[in-house]
């Protein structure tokens, strides 16, 4: 067994994920993990980063695929036996012109975005050590009010979102209904919005509260979760438009991985890329993204 810190960033191989694989190459004190669904695309990043003097690991990792979330957890769990930071960063997302069915992409989008992250943290929680930090990428487009609409059917999901009752169990609940509505045409009046990708980061957003209650219940000393916003970010996902770098849309996760030993704030929370706490549910928001 090797005695050292472990960090792990999912979706890695390019965007913000590889820029927080970077980042943490340099300040986080253990070995950082590239992951990526597709080995190859991985050990290119993995190769260009060593080109670049930094000593990295590789493992595959898709987010979508049972067994390939089992291989990885054995592989943390043999070779290091804990885990101490988890950045929770792969997702996909639909571009405007996208001709698929919206339940298509309402499936998709959730079965990767929120469920993929789910079972990844079901299966990798077991084995965070104390003081472990988990960072899952939100977005500006997931702020509760900016979701859904004024009518009766929004309001009460925003209530069910972010209640402080909310389980787990519950807000799957609540995204397979989104995705049955999607599929059926009555999204709209059962209260949901337009974009899969946005409801994909709410259903995030929503796990990150209901994750650091059981944390705080958890007896393993201070574990911590957070999501932020990293902001308009010129990546593929934004098909290069962006007011932001990779580089300035990783700062906020990686200071929420290396939040020290027990911080009291963020914890939690929906944090902004300037790392400021914006309440979800009320706002006001620091800037529109
Ligand atoms: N860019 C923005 O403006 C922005 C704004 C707000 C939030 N975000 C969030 O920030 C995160 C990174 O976004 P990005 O802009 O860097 O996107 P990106 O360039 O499209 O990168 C997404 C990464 O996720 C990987 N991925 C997708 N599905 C996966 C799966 N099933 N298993 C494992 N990896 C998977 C992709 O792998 P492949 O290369 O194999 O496709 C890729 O490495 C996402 O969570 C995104 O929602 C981005």
């Amino acid at each position: 067994m090797e005695d050292t810190r472990v960090a792990v960033v999912t979706g890695s191989n390019k965007g913000i994920g590889l820029a927080i694989v970077r980042g943490l190459c340099s300040e986080f004190d253990g070995c950082v993990y590239l992951t990526a669904r597709d080995e190859g695309r991985g050990m290119e990043a993995v190769e260009a980063l060593q080109e670049e003097g930094l000593s990295v690991r590789f493992h595959q990792l898709d987010i979508d695929d049972e067994e390939s979330i089992a291989a990885f957890k054995t592989h943390i769990e043999d070779t290091y036996g804990g885990l101490d930071v988890l950045v929770n960063n792969a997702a996909i997302a639909y571009k405007a012109a996208a001709t698929e069915p919206f339940g298509e992409q309402a499936e998709n989008s959730i079965r990767i975005n929120f469920f993929g992250t789910l079972a990844l943290c079901r299966s990798l929680f077991p084995l965070l050590r104390p003081h472990a930090r988990v960072v899952t990428m939100s977005s500006f487009v997931a702020f509760l009010p900016r979701v859904n609409g004024d009518e009766p059917q929004a309001f009460n999901l925003r209530e069910k979102l972010s209640s402080e009752e909310l389980t787990e169990e519950e807000l799957c609940d609540l995204m397979n209904q989104f995705v049955e509505t999607a599929k059926d045409g009555t999204w709209t009046e059962a209260g949901w919005q337009s974009s899969a990708y946005s409801v994909s980061k709410v259903g995030v957003t929503a796990l990150t509260r209901v994750q650091q209650r059981a944390f705080d219940d958890d007896p393993r000393e201070d574990l911590i979760v957070n999501c932020c916003n990293p902001g308009a970010v010129v990546t593929d996902m934004s098909s290069h438009k962006g007011a932001f770098t990779v580089e300035q849309g990783a700062e906020c996760p990686i200071y929420l991985a290396l939040l020290p030993p027990d911080t009291e704030e963020p914890k939690g929370a929906y944090v902004w890329h300037d790392k400021q706490v914006v309440d979800w549910v009320k706002g006001p928001l620091p800037s529109p993204y």
